[in-house]
């Protein structure tokens, strides 16, 4: 893993924004994307750039179940709002949250993912080590599947609900080995409340107690952090 250690969230726009520039430079047409607080700053040096997406094809990580794409709190919403007003590419697809038939939408998921093998992934990390939707206990070889979020994920989000009871209870996301198919990973995280995940995912075993650390088994990841998220680093 290249660890890259930067002052703050907008020097990690910057150098996450260099990771993607490199990536379409050298023939990158497939990008994995991400929602969250996290590549926030990405997402506007990518949306102030020159750099051109239309012929390109973006593939989003997750979605929640029973959101329609226009519901403000979609992830389809979030990336609209974000990255494809401003820079459009050919097809961008997230999981159909709508479709509640979890077989269908996952295996259709898996179907797009195989047809459009990602080049570069840009994951964000949870505070127990998730990425995506792959919670703690994860199958690493787990693909596309339906997940039933954890308290502590639907009390973070209630904030965006106008109530608890709105928040939804699942979502699709890729899974661990969807993601380890990516050519290249680089995963993003910002604070000290994420320096006991970044430390047990650079340096701790490979274990299904932190999905991140199964990053570890690739051969491509480059790591961005803040120094408070870096601060548990040997
Ligand atoms: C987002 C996602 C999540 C987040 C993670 C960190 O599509 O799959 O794994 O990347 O929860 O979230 P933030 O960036 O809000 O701290």
């Amino acid at each position: 893993m290249k660890v890259q250690i930067v002052s703050d969230k907008q020097a990690g726009g910057q150098a996450g924004f260099r990771v993607f520039e490199d990536a379409l430079q050298n023939g990158a047409k497939v990008l994995g994307l991400a929602t969250g607080s996290t590549p926030v700053t990405i997402y506007e040096q990518l949306a102030a750039s020159d750099l051109d997406f239309s012929q390109l094809t973006s593939v989003n990580l997750d979605e929640y179940v029973g959101l329609n794409a226009d519901h403000p709190q979609s992830y389809h919403y979030f990336m609209q709002e974000h990255l494809f007003n401003a820079k459009p590419f050919a097809h961008s697809y997230v999981p159909d949250g709508a479709d509640l038939d979890a077989a269908k939408a996952t295996s259709e998921y898996d179907q797009i993912i195989a047809e459009n093998p990602i080049d570069l992934q840009l994951l964000g990390l949870g505070k127990n080590g998730h990425i995506g939707f792959n919670e703690p206990g994860t199958d690493p070889d787990s693909t596309t599947h339906k997940v039933m979020l954890t308290d502590s994920t639907i009390d973070a989000n209630a904030r965006f609900f106008d109530n608890a009871d709105e928040v939804p209870r699942y979502a699709y996301s890729m899974g661990i080995g969807s993601i380890l198919k990516a050519k290249q990973i680089l995963i993003v995280a910002y604070g000290e409340a994420k320096a006991a995940a970044v430390a047990a995912m650079i340096q701790g075993p490979v274990t299904p107690d932190v999905p991140a650390s199964y990053l570890q088994t690739h051969p491509n990841v480059t790591v961005i952090l803040d120094e408070a998220a870096a601060s548990q680093l040997d």
